[in-house]
Protein backbone atom coordinates (compact mmCIF):
# COMPACT_ATOMS: atom_id res chain seq x y z
CA UNK A 1 0.00 0.00 0.00
CA UNK A 2 1.46 3.44 -0.63
CA UNK A 3 0.05 6.44 0.40
CA UNK A 4 0.90 10.37 -0.48
CA UNK A 5 0.24 13.54 1.58
CA UNK A 6 1.08 16.91 0.54
CA UNK A 7 1.45 18.69 3.43
CA UNK A 8 -0.37 21.77 2.09
CA UNK A 9 -0.75 24.06 5.65
CA UNK A 10 -0.10 27.99 5.11
CA UNK A 11 2.86 27.90 7.68
CA UNK A 12 4.49 24.80 5.70
CA UNK A 13 4.15 26.73 2.41
CA UNK A 14 5.77 29.49 3.49
CA UNK A 15 8.60 28.04 5.50
CA UNK A 16 9.16 26.24 1.80
CA UNK A 17 9.42 29.69 0.20
CA UNK A 18 11.46 30.88 2.23
CA UNK A 19 14.31 27.72 1.73
CA UNK A 20 13.44 28.09 -1.61
CA UNK A 21 14.72 31.72 -2.00
CA UNK A 22 18.48 32.00 -2.80
CA UNK A 23 18.71 34.76 -1.07
CA UNK A 24 17.92 32.89 2.61
CA UNK A 25 20.90 32.58 4.44
CA UNK A 26 22.32 29.53 5.83
CA UNK A 27 21.08 29.49 9.47
CA UNK A 28 17.65 30.78 8.35
CA UNK A 29 18.06 27.41 5.78
CA UNK A 30 18.84 25.14 8.69
CA UNK A 31 16.30 26.31 11.11
CA UNK A 32 13.75 26.06 8.31
CA UNK A 33 14.01 22.36 8.19
CA UNK A 34 13.68 22.04 11.54
CA UNK A 35 10.69 23.85 11.62
CA UNK A 36 9.26 21.67 8.81
CA UNK A 37 10.78 18.12 10.20
CA UNK A 38 8.23 18.96 13.63
CA UNK A 39 5.18 19.92 11.17
CA UNK A 40 5.77 16.65 9.48
CA UNK A 41 5.72 15.05 12.68
CA UNK A 42 2.91 16.72 13.41
CA UNK A 43 1.25 15.52 10.38
CA UNK A 44 2.62 11.80 10.67
CA UNK A 45 1.23 11.04 14.68
CA UNK A 46 -2.02 12.11 13.29
CA UNK A 47 -1.90 8.29 11.95
CA UNK A 48 -1.33 6.99 14.97
CA UNK A 49 -3.49 4.74 17.20
CA UNK A 50 -4.67 6.06 21.00
CA UNK A 51 -6.04 4.76 23.55
CA UNK A 52 -8.16 6.88 26.36
CA UNK A 53 -7.67 7.23 29.36
CA UNK A 54 -8.42 9.25 32.58
CA UNK A 55 -6.52 11.44 34.89
CA UNK A 56 -7.24 13.85 37.68
CA UNK A 57 -6.35 17.73 37.22
CA UNK A 58 -5.13 19.61 40.49
CA UNK A 59 -8.09 20.44 41.02
CA UNK A 60 -9.92 17.10 41.72
CA UNK A 61 -11.29 16.67 38.60
CA UNK A 62 -10.82 13.19 36.72
CA UNK A 63 -10.87 14.26 32.45
CA UNK A 64 -11.00 11.57 29.88
CA UNK A 65 -7.64 12.15 27.65
CA UNK A 66 -6.18 10.31 25.48
CA UNK A 67 -2.39 8.22 25.44
CA UNK A 68 -0.81 8.13 21.69
CA UNK A 69 0.84 4.63 21.38
CA UNK A 70 3.68 3.08 19.37
CA UNK A 71 5.70 6.26 20.05
CA UNK A 72 8.44 3.84 21.44
CA UNK A 73 7.99 1.56 18.96
CA UNK A 74 9.22 4.33 16.34
CA UNK A 75 12.63 4.12 14.65
CA UNK A 76 13.51 7.55 12.87
CA UNK A 77 16.48 7.26 10.08
CA UNK A 78 18.37 10.14 8.77
CA UNK A 79 19.72 9.91 5.44
CA UNK A 80 23.03 11.94 5.62
CA UNK A 81 23.46 14.77 5.57
CA UNK A 82 20.70 16.94 4.32
CA UNK A 83 17.89 15.19 6.80
CA UNK A 84 19.93 16.08 9.87
CA UNK A 85 17.81 19.21 10.60
CA UNK A 86 14.69 17.98 9.27
CA UNK A 87 15.41 14.89 11.90
CA UNK A 88 15.66 17.03 14.79
CA UNK A 89 12.96 18.42 14.23
CA UNK A 90 10.66 15.13 14.19
CA UNK A 91 12.60 14.13 17.22
CA UNK A 92 10.65 17.32 18.92
CA UNK A 93 7.75 15.30 17.96
CA UNK A 94 8.63 11.51 18.31
CA UNK A 95 10.93 12.25 21.47
CA UNK A 96 11.13 8.39 22.18
CA UNK A 97 12.18 7.82 18.94
CA UNK A 98 14.92 5.33 18.32
CA UNK A 99 17.36 6.43 15.51
CA UNK A 100 19.08 5.19 12.77
CA UNK A 101 21.55 6.74 10.23
CA UNK A 102 22.25 5.94 6.79
CA UNK A 103 25.02 7.81 4.72
CA UNK A 104 24.12 7.42 1.24
CA UNK A 105 25.93 9.07 -1.86
CA UNK A 106 24.50 10.00 -5.29
CA UNK A 107 27.81 8.84 -7.08
CA UNK A 108 27.44 11.64 -9.67
CA UNK A 109 30.63 10.94 -11.39
CA UNK A 110 29.07 8.14 -13.25
CA UNK A 111 26.07 10.81 -14.57
CA UNK A 112 22.48 10.01 -14.32
CA UNK A 113 20.91 7.51 -16.87
CA UNK A 114 17.05 7.39 -17.12
CA UNK A 115 16.75 9.09 -13.47
CA UNK A 116 18.75 6.79 -11.46
CA UNK A 117 21.82 7.01 -10.01
CA UNK A 118 24.44 4.56 -8.76
CA UNK A 119 23.96 5.31 -4.99
CA UNK A 120 27.00 4.42 -2.72
CA UNK A 121 26.36 3.67 0.57
CA UNK A 122 29.02 4.02 3.41
CA UNK A 123 27.55 3.61 6.54
CA UNK A 124 24.55 1.71 8.00
CA UNK A 125 23.70 2.12 12.00
CA UNK A 126 19.87 0.82 12.17
CA UNK A 127 18.65 -0.24 15.45
CA UNK A 128 16.79 -3.56 15.94
CA UNK A 129 13.71 -3.80 13.91
CA UNK A 130 10.35 -5.96 15.29
CA UNK A 131 7.05 -6.13 13.53
CA UNK A 132 5.62 -3.41 15.63
CA UNK A 133 8.44 -0.69 14.41
CA UNK A 134 7.24 2.07 12.65
CA UNK A 135 9.98 3.67 10.22
CA UNK A 136 10.29 7.29 9.40
CA UNK A 137 12.93 8.03 6.96
CA UNK A 138 14.06 11.45 6.85
CA UNK A 139 15.61 12.71 3.78
CA UNK A 140 14.87 16.58 2.39
CA UNK A 141 14.59 16.09 -1.91
CA UNK A 142 13.24 13.19 -2.51
CA UNK A 143 14.39 13.67 -6.64
CA UNK A 144 14.55 10.52 -8.05
CA UNK A 145 13.82 7.98 -5.71
CA UNK A 146 17.56 5.96 -6.03
CA UNK A 147 18.53 7.13 -2.56
CA UNK A 148 15.08 5.57 -1.03
CA UNK A 149 15.09 2.87 -2.45
CA UNK A 150 18.50 2.09 -1.64
CA UNK A 151 17.82 3.17 1.92
CA UNK A 152 14.23 0.57 1.82
CA UNK A 153 16.42 -2.57 0.90
CA UNK A 154 18.92 -1.26 3.88
CA UNK A 155 15.79 -1.28 5.97
CA UNK A 156 14.65 -4.37 4.46
CA UNK A 157 17.67 -6.42 5.44
CA UNK A 158 17.21 -5.48 9.17
CA UNK A 159 13.73 -6.77 9.26
CA UNK A 160 10.22 -5.74 8.14
CA UNK A 161 8.79 -2.74 9.97
CA UNK A 162 4.51 -2.99 10.29
CA UNK A 163 4.78 0.36 8.53
CA UNK A 164 7.32 3.29 6.97
CA UNK A 165 6.77 6.79 6.10
CA UNK A 166 9.00 9.06 4.47
CA UNK A 167 9.51 12.84 5.51
CA UNK A 168 10.77 15.12 2.97
CA UNK A 169 10.12 18.74 1.79
CA UNK A 170 9.95 18.24 -2.23
CA UNK A 171 9.89 14.61 -4.26
CA UNK A 172 8.88 14.22 -7.71
CA UNK A 173 6.54 12.50 -9.70
CA UNK A 174 9.29 9.94 -10.99
CA UNK A 175 10.70 9.03 -7.36
CA UNK A 176 6.36 9.33 -6.30
CA UNK A 177 5.96 6.25 -9.05
CA UNK A 178 8.92 4.19 -8.11
CA UNK A 179 8.03 4.02 -4.70
CA UNK A 180 4.53 3.31 -5.28
CA UNK A 181 5.70 0.17 -7.53
CA UNK A 182 8.59 -0.88 -4.71
CA UNK A 183 5.53 -0.57 -1.99
CA UNK A 184 2.82 -2.65 -3.98
CA UNK A 185 5.54 -5.29 -5.11
CA UNK A 186 6.72 -6.25 -1.51
CA UNK A 187 3.14 -5.94 0.03
CA UNK A 188 4.39 -3.16 2.40
CA UNK A 189 2.42 0.10 3.85
CA UNK A 190 4.35 3.29 2.68
CA UNK A 191 3.55 6.27 3.17
CA UNK A 192 5.17 9.26 1.82
CA UNK A 193 4.71 12.75 3.39
CA UNK A 194 6.06 16.25 1.35
CA UNK A 195 5.55 19.99 1.36
CA UNK A 196 5.62 20.21 -2.19
CA UNK A 197 5.92 17.78 -5.74
CA UNK A 198 7.70 19.57 -7.94
CA UNK A 199 7.85 18.67 -12.13
CA UNK A 200 11.28 18.28 -12.92
CA UNK A 201 14.69 17.41 -12.92
CA UNK A 202 17.37 18.47 -14.33
CA UNK A 203 20.49 16.37 -16.43
CA UNK A 204 22.40 16.44 -12.89
CA UNK A 205 19.39 15.53 -10.88
CA UNK A 206 18.61 18.45 -9.00
CA UNK A 207 14.53 18.92 -8.93
CA UNK A 208 13.33 22.51 -10.81
CA UNK A 209 12.51 24.96 -9.43
CA UNK A 210 13.48 22.99 -5.90
CA UNK A 211 15.87 24.71 -3.60
CA UNK A 212 18.96 23.55 -4.88
CA UNK A 213 21.37 21.58 -2.67
CA UNK A 214 19.81 21.02 0.23
CA UNK A 215 23.17 20.22 2.19
CA UNK A 216 25.03 23.17 0.54
CA UNK A 217 22.59 25.58 1.83
CA UNK A 218 22.05 23.86 5.47
CA UNK A 219 25.63 23.42 6.37
CA UNK A 220 27.42 26.63 4.06
CA UNK A 221 29.50 24.46 2.39
N1 LIG B 1 19.41 16.80 -3.51
C1 LIG B 1 19.39 18.14 -3.28
O1 LIG B 1 19.95 18.61 -2.32
N2 LIG B 1 18.73 18.92 -4.16
C2 LIG B 1 18.08 18.44 -5.25
O2 LIG B 1 17.48 19.21 -5.99
C3 LIG B 1 18.12 17.04 -5.46
C4 LIG B 1 18.79 16.25 -4.59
Amino acid sequence: MFKLRIVNRKYAQSILTMLRNKETPQIDFRKGLVRLGRILGFEIIEDYEYEELDVETPLGVSVRGLRVKDLDNTIIITVLRAAWPLTEGLIKVFYLAKMGVVAARRVEEKGMRNYEFDIDVSYVKLPRMINDSIVIISDVMVATGSTILKVLEEIAEHGKPKRYYIASVIATPIAVEKLQKYADSRSIDLRMLTISIDPEINDKGYIVPGLGDAGDRAFGS
